[in-house]
């Protein structure tokens, strides 16, 4: 049996020479990566650099696709895309159940529900919510089920500056709490220094630079220790700033 310290320290994640392509067009190219359980890890590149195909073969999403390489993950893993995917015939408590069913299943949506600060609105539609609680109620369904991975794409790209920010704090305090491991799938710099411990860039079909951000929690996005990171996240994305 593994002890507390290998548990701590297994890598959650394993990818070694992950392959990807499309119509014979490679798109992830030989990916070797470890993700340690318990990190929160952003994936930053550039649109059509390949981040979903990424977080789709690490959730097995991907089945039937051209590659190959070794992965592993977590048993017990959850998505959560940049639209909620509510079902819309399905009050909300429901839909963060997927189809438990009993008291207790009930009792710890109910709890998932109260985390994210939808508490009351167990009973609404999804069409009932805003974008931003509908959101919510989607962290809530991923979260019910205790992950050792979350994994995310994009979830807070369709949600205006305001409610992004409450958002980041939301997923920092759950992950504070329950300690999944979490890849973040995001084109945004800022978003990903604010909220991770390490970010990864992906370039070519490769983590181009992977970057550990020493710094406590929370973080302000003006914090000017944070400056350095994002200078050379955005000299890795190939994007210069002229002021
Ligand atoms: N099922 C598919 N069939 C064919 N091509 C695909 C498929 N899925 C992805 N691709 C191609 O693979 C490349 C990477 O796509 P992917 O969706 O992973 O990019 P991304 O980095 O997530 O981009 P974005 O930031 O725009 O979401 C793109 O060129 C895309 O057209
Ligand atoms: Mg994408």
């Amino acid at each position: 049996m593994a002890t507390h310290t290998e548990q701590l320290t297994r890598p959650a994640v394993r990818l070694h020479g992950l392959t990807r392509s499309f119509q014979g067009r490679t798109v992830l190219d030989g990916i070797d990566l470890e993700l340690p359980a318990g990190q929160f890890t952003a994936l930053l590149g550039h649109s059509g650099s390949g981040k979903s195909t990424l977080l789709r073969a690490v959730a097995g999403l991907d089945h039937g696709v051209e590659g190959e390489g070794r992965l592993s993950a977590p048993e017990r893993g959850s998505v959560v895309f940049q639209d909620s995917r509510l079902l819309p015939w399905s009050r909300v408590l429901d839909n963060v159940l997927l189809g438990a069913e009993g008291k207790e299943a009930a009792e710890r949506g109910r709890a998932a529900l109260a985390e994210v600060g939808l508490a009351g609105r167990e009973r609404a539609w999804p069409g009932e919510l805003s974008g931003g609680e509908a959101q919510r109620a989607a962290l809530a369904r991923a979260l019910v089920r205790e992950p050792q991975l979350l994994l995310a794409d994009e979830p807070f790209g369709a949600l205006d500056a305001l409610t992004r920010i409450r958002m980041h704090n939301l997923l920092r305090e759950l992950w504070k709490r329950h300690r999944p491991s979490v890849l973040l799938v995001t084109h945004d710099v800022d978003e990903a220094i604010v909220l991770a411990d390490r970010v990864l860039v992906l370039e070519n079909g490769r983590i181009g630079l992977d970057l550990t951000i020493d710094r406590p929690h929370p973080r302000s996005y003006r914090e000017p220790k944070l400056g350095e990171y994002r200078e050379r996240l955005l000299a890795a994305l190939g994007v210069t700033e002229d002021h």
